[in-house]
């Protein structure tokens, strides 16, 4: 990658700054002397979701944990809860677990010194970037799909390495002596979510169109180039919608792991042509020691997960005879209590095919 000549360098970024004082969206986490919890966990949300979910959200979230003491005297299952609809529940375990170590580790507060934060559960180079420069003034880079696809257009490059690219963005944030690392960086973000957006930039509203050599030479949706998608495996689980006496059965899925720690219908994977009825009746007795009578099909659900796509085969069933006592994992929720539970989006979506109370 070429890097731009120091001039370029320093005009960019006082123009970045000047238009992010300006044109900077209005969001709840940007307060004149952000609180570094509140930044965190602003940024972990925002990861994986849209600004516009995550502002109410996290508004949401700070009436439950205002601060970090709160989170982390919260119990694993309301942290889960509040996380859910959000996804990505990793995010909020390791959250919840991050908050703890700094509660015991730091007296409570969160340490500004990068090296220390990144050995925090589920805190890399993004976040600790991204926390260190808005909430203590430390010149460290962020990279997210943003700002990959705002320096490949200024530099005219399909494919950077993450490696130039966080070099480059290290040099900027450190130039000038560092000033304004926080507002440089979320101005570049800013910009890539508004201006140079993937589809149909505003090439027109943008600051530093004058030094883009994408611009220049007219390919600025073309860079970066995609990338191939890659092809994601497809699972089948057949699921028990199975009420007893007015109750759900739910079961806890592993801490590690997708989606650990929520709760779900009990289900088993097809894997092959096997019946739909058969495989689940087979599939929770030798599991989990339920002999259940299987009945209507409803309609499939299907989830796409980052690495993986499911079609969930929700099928009515009732109960023949049951040997889990004492198993915490499984539990009989009354259909009208299931929102005490922490359920993801497709589970909620097969409770209410079910009529059950799902959103
Ligand atoms: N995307 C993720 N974090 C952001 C922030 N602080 N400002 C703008 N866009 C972002």
């Amino acid at each position: 990658m070429n890097l731009p000549a120091e001039p370029t360098s320093a005009a960019r970024r006082e123009a970045l700054l000047a238009w992010y004082d300006e044109h900077r969206r209005d969001l709840p986490w940007r307060e004149p002397s952000p609180d570094p919890y509140r930044v965190w966990l602003s940024e972990v949300m925002l990861q994986q979701t849209r600004v516009e979910t995550v502002r109410k959200r996290y508004r949401e979230w700070l009436a439950r944990f205002p601060s970090l003491e709160a989170l982390a005297e919260a119990d694993g299952d309301e942290v889960l809860k509040a996380w859910e609809g959000l996804g990505y529940y990793a995010r909020a375990r390791n959250l919840h677990r991050a908050v703890r170590e700094v509660r015991d580790g730091y007296r409570g507060t969160v340490p500004d010194d990068p090296e220390a934060f990144r050995t925090l559960p589920g805190v890399g180079r993004y976040t600790a970037g991204a926390v260190m420069s808005i909430a203590f003034g430390r010149p460290e880079p962020v990279v997210d799909g943003n700002v990959r696809r705002v320096l490949a257009r200024w530099n005219d490059d399909p494919a950077p390495s993450d490696r130039d690219l966080w070099e480059e963005a290290g040099e900027m944030v450190r130039a000038g002596g560092g000033r304004r690392p926080g507002a440089l960086n979320q101005a570049l973000m800013e910009l890539g979510a508004t201006v140079c957006t993937p589809r149909s930039p505003s090439c027109d509203a943008c600051p530093v169109a004058a030094t883009c050599a994408a611009f220049a030479a007219g390919t600025q949706e073309e860079r970066p180039a995609k990338k191939r998608a890659r092809s994601v495996p497809h699972h089948e689980i057949a699921t028990a919608l199975l009420l007893h006496e007015g109750s759900v059965l739910l079961r806890r899925r592993p801490e590690e792991g997708l989606l650990g720690g929520m709760w779900e219908l009990p289900g088993v994977r097809l894997r092959e042509s096997v019946d739909v009825r058969v495989a689940l009746a087979r599939g929770l007795a030798e599991e989990w020691g339920l002999e259940v009578l299987p009945g209507d099909e409803l309609e499939p659900v299907s989830h796409a997960f980052t690495h993986l796509r499911v079609t969930y085969r929700p099928v009515c069933c009732g109960l023949a005879a049951e040997n889990f006592q004492g198993d915490p994992d499984l539990v009989w929720c009354p259909v009208d209590e299931m929102d005490r539970f922490a359920l993801p989006v497709a589970q909620r979506r097969m409770a209410a095919l079910a009529g059950w109370s799902g959103r």
